[in-house]
């Protein structure tokens, strides 16, 4: 984030619940922020919309599938004409299950518009908000363009299978992300792009899978947003195209 600038522009994806919300939360308590969120449910968005109800001058909630190209495009477009800059944008939308969509556990589970809609949301999202947010990146100041991956996508680290959507999808998300992160260093060099793996945290993403994880290495959202925001503060323009752990390692491809 941009430690030199009085005012820094924040725009936090995937805010309704879980990690995102806890990022608008522990960026309200900074000073001279200006924060966009976005939802995509407006009934599982109430505490999101509280917050900008009790915070109207600093928080901007907007509605946003990032499965629609349009409504990326149409979020950009509303910022810029608020903005000139964004200093930190991070992307916290992601699925693992959601109603029948459940991570395989074997071949046989294999479907393949599950694996599509797995991309769509955890992949080609974050290539389609790189594109439509480049002008706002644009600018002299140092920034952040983060996207939350997970260590399930590092290949090298598979020795479990299994999830293959979620795998994959993940793992592309890393490529996407590297590549994004060649062509704004070429475009707009001061903006650093990584992957960030949040560690197992208590969300409604981890809920069914939490009985095998000792609670030590189940981290609070508070927790977790703490630690993403000091690897996001400590990052530096030789950090861009990489994937980081919440304790501030890379984590291997
Ligand atoms: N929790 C963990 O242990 C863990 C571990 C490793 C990585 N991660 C990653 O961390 C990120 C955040 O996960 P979380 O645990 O906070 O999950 P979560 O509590 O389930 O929240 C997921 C968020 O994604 C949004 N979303 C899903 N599909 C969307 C779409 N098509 N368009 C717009 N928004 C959409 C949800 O919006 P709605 O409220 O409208 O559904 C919600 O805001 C994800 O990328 C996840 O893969 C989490």
């Amino acid at each position: 984030m941009n430690n030199y600038q009085t005012q820094t522009n924040a725009l936090i994806f995937g805010a309704s619940r879980g990690i995102g919300l806890g990022f608008v939360k522990a960026l309200l308590k900074k000073q001279n922020i200006n924060i966009y969120a976005t939802y995509r449910r407006r009934n599982v968005a109430a505490e999101l919309l509280s917050l900008e109800t009790t915070h109207p001058q600093v928080l901007h909630c907007l509605a946003v599938d990032v499965t629609k190209e349009d409504q990326i495009a149409n979020l950009s477009d509303y910022i810029q004409q608020m903005e000139s800059k964004l200093h930190l944008v991070v992307n916290c939308v992601g699925i693992l299950h959601q109603g029948a969509l459940q991570p395989e556990k074997s071949l046989r589970q294999i479907y393949s518009e599950n694996l599509v809609y797995y991309f769509q949301v955890n992949s080609i999202a974050s290539t389609l908000i790189a594109k439509h947010l480049l002008p706002l990146f644009c600018h002299s100041n140092k920034s952040i363009l983060a996207f939350i991956s997970a260590k399930l996508g590092s290949i090298g680290d598979n020795h479990l299978g299994g999830w293959y959507g979620y795998r994959a999808s993940k793992a592309a998300l890393n490529m996407l992300m590297r590549t994004i992160a060649i062509e704004y260093g070429h475009k707009c060099p001061q903006t650093i792009v990584v992957s960030l793996h949040p560690g197992t945290t208590d969300t409604d993403l981890s809920k069914p899978f939490q009985k095998n994880i000792s609670s030590h290495q189940l981290f609070s959202i508070e927790k977790t947003v703490n630690q993403l925001l000091e690897v996001i503060n400590s990052l530096t323009e030789n950090d861009s195209g990489y994937f980081f752990s919440w304790d501030g390692n890379r984590v291997p491809w």
